[in-house]
């Protein structure tokens, strides 16, 4: 059996887990920043940096305490190097450095993008996951596109050339009045509205796999709050705007454009399946509507798996670990770090 201790600090989630043989989730912690960021509407880095050095050694402890498994028993340290903030990986990867190095134990450095694919195998249907597969992976920082061939093999169809699906969630939300994050809360009254109250427009990157959203965000500035007078800092919602119709109005575009260009790219693609992953899969509304699209079979991970953990970072680390790759103790964060083909042979 492997047991792989993961560690993940890429964003405003400090987060370990222990994971055995790439599948059985013995533990899972992820100590939030969602309160500290909630003020300022948005992720501060420094802050979060500062909160993930405070955080870390207790989460890790707590990971490992509530697998109950002996230190010793782990057969590697893996740990999320990019993309992500800098400041944010580099409290992860030193600190796992430093683990690896007191426990003498092999050191993986994964792709948070790969990580969110994986957390399909941490589900009892992912096992059966066929290639070629498509997936959808959106969150606060990416909306990719990519082909996914074989494990660790991926081609890039696409992505956000402005907003991430996530961010278009949390500014719109913002807008709107609504707490951070603006994902679930947007979800959460959206219910109540009607989708077709707004005809925001969809942007105009039709014939391509790649997404944008700010002109849907500033359609939604420009229909539901009044130009700010001077002194505001924040826009005035209208007094006479539906803050349900225009959530709800908001999830349709976004949710459709993610779904249009899914179910086209599977079937030029000729995928067997579509996956998605990352904090935005958890939309009933994204789920159900790309049911709806197609008759692929559409995987999503359970809820606590979309946003930001370490047992996802674990899984793939675990067909690395299999693969015989290890990672340099030299090896550096890499913020920008695209996933595209590269990962397996590298
Ligand atoms: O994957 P994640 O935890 O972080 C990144 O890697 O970025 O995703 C966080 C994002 C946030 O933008 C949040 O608003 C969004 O996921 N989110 C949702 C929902 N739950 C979280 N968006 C739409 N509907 C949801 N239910
Ligand atoms: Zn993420």
């Amino acid at each position: 059996m492997t047991t792989i201790l993961a560690i993940e600090t890429s964003c405003d989630e400090t987060a370990a887990a222990v994971v055995l043989d790439g599948k059985t989730i013995a533990s899972n912690i992820v100590a939030s920043q969602i309160d500290l960021h909630a003020q300022f509407g948005g992720v501060f880095p420094e802050i979060a940096s500062r909160a993930h050095i405070e955080a870390i050694g207790h989460v890790v402890e707590s990971a490992i305490k509530d697998a109950g498994i002996n230190a010793n028993k782990i057969d590697a340290i893996a740990v999320t190097r990019g993309p992500g903030l800098v400041g944010s990986l580099l409290v992860g990867i030193n600190y796992a450095k430093g683990l690896a190095l007191a426990l003498d134990k092999p050191l993986l450095g994964i792709n948070h993008l790969e990580g969110h694919v994986y957390s399909l195998w941490l589900t009892d249907a992912g096992r059966d996951i066929q290639f070629p597969a498509l997936v959808l992976i959106v969150s606060g920082g990416h909306t990719e596109l990519l082909l996914m061939t074989g494990h660790g093999q991926y081609e890039r169809l696409g992505g956000t050339l402005d907003d991430a699906a996530g961010e278009a969630f949390d500014k719109v939300g913002r807008l709107l009045g609504l707490p951070f994050p603006g994902g679930p809360n947007i979800e959460r009254v959206a219910a109540q509205g009607s989708p077709t109250a707004f005809d925001f427009p969809r942007a105009k990157t039709d014939n391509s796999y790649d997404f944008s959203f700010s002109g849907l965000k500033t359609a939604v500035k420009r229909e539901a709050t009044v130009s700010s007078r001077s002194g505001d800092k924040e826009p005035v919602l209208r007094s006479d705007v539906s803050v349900k119709d225009v959530a709800a109005s908001f999830q349709r575009v976004l949710v459709s454009t993610l779904v249009d260009k899914t179910a086209r790219a599977a079937k030029e693609f000729k995928a067997t399946e579509i996956l998605m992953a990352g904090g935005v899969s958890a939309n009933q509304a994204l789920r159900q509507a790309m049911r709806a699209q197609t008759e692929l079979p559409v995987r999503y991970p359970p809820l606590n798996l979309c946003t930001d953990n370490a047992a996802m970072i674990a899984a793939a680390a675990n067909f690395r670990y299999d693969a015989g790759l290890r990672d340099d103790f030299d090896m550096d964060v890499k913020p920008m770090w695209a996933l595209n083909s590269h990962t397996y042979d590298r």
